[in-house]
C-alpha cells in the first residue's frame, strides 16, 4: 500500500489497523560512469514496495535528495545541507504524527545519510522530551535501517562480489536498479577495473581522488538477476524487522 496512491479515507482506515509506516530514503547523486543517479533512492523504494505488496504495510513517499555534497563535482548530483535535511525530516515526521502515526521506519539507501538521519531523530525526540505537556500525544518512535545491512544481503554480496564490492557504485546496488529498470542499463569499460578507496572531504577532494565516481567497486559484475535476488532477500528481512518495530 503506497501513500501517494491512496486516498485520505483509505489512510484513515489504515490508521485503525496500524500506526506504522515505512519511508524509503535515499539520495540523488552520481554512481560512477554507468550507475543511475537515482540509485540510492530507487533501491529502498523498490525493496519497500516489494515488502509492502506481501505484508500490506504502508509505504510513504521516497525522500530522494539527501546528503551528497561530496558528489557535487559530478553533473546531476543534488544535495541538501545536513541542517536542511534535519528540518525536512522533522516536518515529515511531525506531519505523520499529527494523524496518529507512531512508528516511522526509515528504509535507507545511502550511507552518507546515516548521521544526519540520526541527528533528525534526536530533534524529533527532543520535541516530546522538552515539552511541558508531553502526554497529549503518543510517543513517536523512529527507526533507521539500511537495505544492504541485513545479514543475508551482506552474505550474498560477500560471496558474489568479494573485494570488488567496494562502497560506492557497488555491483549490488547497480544490480538492484538494473532489475527494477532494465530500460536504463548502461555499460562501459572500467579503468581501473576496481576503483580506488580512501577518505574524502568536499566535492573537489572527492573528484580528484575518485575520478570516475566509484569507490572500491567493480560495478561491471552486476546482473539484473542478482538484483532480483537482492530485492527478495532484503524485502524478507524488512518485513521481519519492521514487524518487530511496530509490535514493540
Ligand atoms: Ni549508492
Amino acid at each position: 500500500m503506497l501513500l501517494h496512491l491512496s486516498s485520505w479515507p483509505e489512510i484513515e482506515d489504515y490508521l485503525t489497523r496500524s500506526r506504522g509506516i515505512v519511508i524509503p530514503i535515499g539520495s540523488t547523486e552520481q554512481h560512477g560512469p554507468t550507475g543511475l543517479i537515482g540509485t540510492d533512492a530507487i533501491c529502498p523504494e523498490v525493496i519497500a514496495k516489494r515488502a509492502s505488496d506481501e505484508a500490506g504495510f504502508l509505504v510513504g513517499p521516497t525522500f530522494n535528495v539527501g546528503i551528497a555534497q561530496h558528489h557535487l563535482g559530478f553533473p546531476g548530483t543534488m544535495t541538501l545541507r545536513p541542517s536542511t535535511m534535519i528540518a525536512a525530516l522533522h516536518d515529515w515526521v511531525a506531519s505523520l504524527a499529527r494523524h496518529g502515526f507512531e512508528r516511522i521506519y526509515f528504509f535507507n539507501g545511502h550511507g552518507g545519510n546515516v548521521s544526519t538521519i540520526n541527528a533528525a531523530f534526536s530533534e524529533i525526540y527532543a520535541d516530546r522530551s522538552l515539552s511541558a505537556d508531553a502526554s497529549n500525544r503518543g510517543p513517536v518512535k523512529c527507526r533507521l535501517a539500511n537495505w544492504w545491512d541485513y545479514a543475508p544481503v551482506m552474505d550474498f554480496c560477500r560471496a558474489k562480489y568479494g573485494s570488488s564490492h567496494g562502497s560506492h557504485a557497488t555491483p549490488s546496488e547497480v544490480a538492484v536498479t538494473w532489475f527494477a529498470h532494465p530500460e536504463a542499463i548502461k555499460s562501459r569499460e572500467m579503468s581501473p577495473k576496481i576503483a580506488p578507496t580512501g577518505r574524502f572531504t568536499d566535492a573537489e577532494d572527492y573528484r580528484s581522488k575518485f575520478p570516475d565516481g566509484r569507490i572500491g567497486s567493480d560495478p561491471t559484475l552486476a546482473t539484473a538477476e542478482d538484483g532480483g535476488e537482492l530485492i527478495a532477500l532484503s524485502a524478507r528481512r524488512l518485513i521481519e524487522d519492521y514487524g518487530r518495530f511496530v509490535a514493540g
